[in-house]
């Protein structure tokens, strides 16, 4: 059976951190095999390029500069780990995909959805989750989470600097993806507690994998 691509987005402090890994540990406890993984990152190479993309000490980034890079760890995650997952059969667990660099770059830098989406399909190979859990939250809850967090205000990384106005326009641009792709992006309430959001989206996974497994016999 061909594997399951699920994605977790949503703004800064949203927790889709905390729900990605508490899916990954119910799933695995049904016996199913799951790899996660996270963008920028999931490779040694991503990895890299995520310090470039989060380092606070680099001054103005170009915002095509900074879409490519989140392109280039993506066709690398892409390639190197979630397409030979898949292709085994594994459930990939991806916190972030493309519709981060919709959000982010589309919506909150301004370059516009259509050119995103073009370059999206090249980083990706056409790749396309088949989940996505959206945890929405209002910007200034998700940020105070932030702040109250270990590393708190000071310690912030490049984009999670940016003003509200930003991280309004990153929301408000998810939101319209959900209603742009109601059968794949299902919106979550992110103010709700972790462990009955978890218990949810366990729950839905589950049915979906079922019904799957049902149509494919
Ligand atoms: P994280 O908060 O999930 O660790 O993600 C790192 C940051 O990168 C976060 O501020 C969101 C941002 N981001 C983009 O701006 N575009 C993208 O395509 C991705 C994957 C993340």
């Amino acid at each position: 059976m061909p594997g399951f691509l699920v994605t977790f987005e949503g703004v800064e402090g949203c927790g889709k951190t905390t729900q990605a890994e508490l899916l990954r540990d119910e799933l695995k406890k049904h016996g199913h095999r799951v790899v996660m993984t996270r963008e920028p990152g999931g490779t040694e190479i991503g990895e890299r390029i995520r310090q470039i993309l989060l380092d606070r000490d680099l001054g103005a980034m170009e915002p095509l500069t900074e879409l490519f890079l989140y392109l280039a760890a993506r066709a690398q995650n892409v390639q190197e780990l979630i397409r030979p997952a898949l292709r085994e059969g594994a459930i990939v667990i991806c916190d972030r995909f493309a519709d981060a660099s919709l959000a982010y770059q589309g919506s909150g830098r301004e370059i516009g959805p259509s050119r995103v989406e073009e370059l999206n399909r090249i980083a990706t190979f056409g790749t396309q989750p088949d989940y996505t859990v959206l945890l929405d939250v209002p910007v200034e809850v998700g940020m105070e989470r932030k702040s109250a967090g270990a590393a708190g205000a000071a310690e912030r990384d490049r984009i999670e600097r940016e003003e509200l106005d930003f991280h309004s326009r990153v929301r408000e641009g998810y939101l319209s993806l959900a209603q742009e792709f109601p059968e794949r992006v299902e919106v979550f309430d992110g103010t709700r507690a972790a462990a009955e959001l978890a218990t949810e989206i366990s729950g839905r996974i589950t049915r979906m994998l079922e019904e799957r497994s049902g149509k494919s016999r």
